[in-house]
C-alpha cells in the first residue's frame, strides 16, 4: 500500500532520515518503535506531505505522492495525526470536526456558485458525518464541549475522529497512547482494532512497547534516521540485539 525507496531528509548536517527503503503491506497495524530523535516523526512528515524528501520516493496505493501537499495527500485517503493533538481550543469538539473538508468537496467548488442549497446541503452532510465520527471514538456526550477542555486522551481521539471523515484507507499515528489515561487507551485500541477490521491500514510510531507488542505486526525498528530490523514482536525478541539498541538508545 505504501512503499518508501532511499527517502532521505536532512536538517543541516544532520540525517534525520537517511535513506528508508519500506514496503508497508494493507490491511495490517505495522508499528514504528526507535529511541527518540530516531526519526520517526520526520518520516511521518514527508509521508504525508508536511516536509519535502531531498531524495528517494514515496508511493501510496501506485501513486507517487513524494513533495505533494498535505491536503492533495489527505484527499488521496492517507491521513495522519500528530505527536501533540492540535485542535483549535476556542471551537467546539463537532466544529473542529466539520472543518474538514469531506473527499470530492473541492472538485464540485464551482457547483456552488450556481446550485443553491449545495453549500447548506454540504454542511448538513458534514454535520451528519463529525457526528458519526465522533460518537464512534466516544465523543458523542462532547460534541458541543470547547475542544480546549478536553483531556489529553480525548484530543487523541478528537484527533482520530477528523481524520475518519474522509473514510482513509490508512492512517499514520503518531505516538497515540502518550499522556492517555489507561481507560481511554483501551478505548483508543479498541477503535483502531474495529477499523483495522473494517479493513483500514495502519502506520503507528509507540513508545509504549505493550501496545506494539500487542496490536503491531509486523514492527519496524528505527535508529538514526535508518530502518535497522522489521519482523513480528517474536522476531524481535529473538534478536536481542536490536532490543539491545533500541534500550540501551533510548535509555540514553
Ligand atoms: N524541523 C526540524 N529542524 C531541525 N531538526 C529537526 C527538525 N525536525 C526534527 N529534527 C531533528 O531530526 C531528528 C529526528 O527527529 P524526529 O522528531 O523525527 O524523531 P522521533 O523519532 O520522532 O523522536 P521522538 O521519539 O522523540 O518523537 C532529531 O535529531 C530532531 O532534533
Ligand atoms: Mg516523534
Amino acid at each position: 500500500m505504501l512503499e518508501l525507496r532511499g527517502v532521505v531528509k536532512s536538517f543541516g548536517n544532520l540525517r534525520a532520515v537517511d535513506g528508508v527503503d519500506l514496503s508497508i503491506a494493507s490491511n495490517r497495524i505495522t508499528g514504528v518503535i526507535g529511541p527518540n530523535g530516531a526519526g520517526k516523526t520526520t518520516l511521518f512528515n514527508l509521508i504525508a506531505g508536511s516536509l519535502t524528501p531531498d531524495a528517494g520516493e514515496i508511493v501510496f496505493a501506485g501513486e507517487r505522492i513524494g513533495g505533494l501537499s498535505p491536503d492533495r495527500i489527505f484527499q488521496h485517503g492517507l491521513a495522519r495525526t500528530f505527536q501533540i493533538p492540535r485542535p483549535f481550543p476556542r471551537m467546539t469538539v463537532l466544529e473542529n470536526t466539520m472543518l474538514v473538508p469531506l473527499r470530492q468537496a473541492g472538485e464540485r467548488f464551482w457547483t456552488n456558485w450556481w446550485q443553491p442549497g449545495l453549500v447548506a446541503r454540504e454542511e448538513k452532510a458534514g454535520r451528519e458525518r463529525a457526528t458519526e465520527v465522533l460518537s464512534f471514538c466516544g465523543l458523542g456526550g462532547h460534541l458541543d464541549h470547547l475542544a480546549g477542555t478536553l483531556s489529553g486522551g480525548q484530543q487523541k481521539l478528537l484527533e482520530l475522529a477528523r481524520v475518519l471523515m474522509i473514510d482513509p484507507k490508512m492512517i499514520l499515528l503518531d505516538e497515540p497512547a502518550a499522556g492517555v489515561n489507561p481507560t481511554l487507551m483501551e478505548t483508543l485500541v479498541e477503535k483502531i482494532l474495529a477499523l483495522h477490521a473494517q479493513g483500514v491500514t495502519f502506520l503507528l510510531i509507540e513508545h509504549n512497547m505493550d501496545l506494539v507488542m500487542r496490536i503491531c505486526r509486523p514492527i519496524v525498528v528505527m535508529a538514526a534516521g535508518k530502518v535497522i530490523f522489521q519482523g513480528d514482536p517474536d522476531e524481535i525478541q529473538r534478536h536481542p540485539e536490536v532490543l539491545d539498541a533500541y534500550l540501551g538508545h533510548a535509555a540514553a
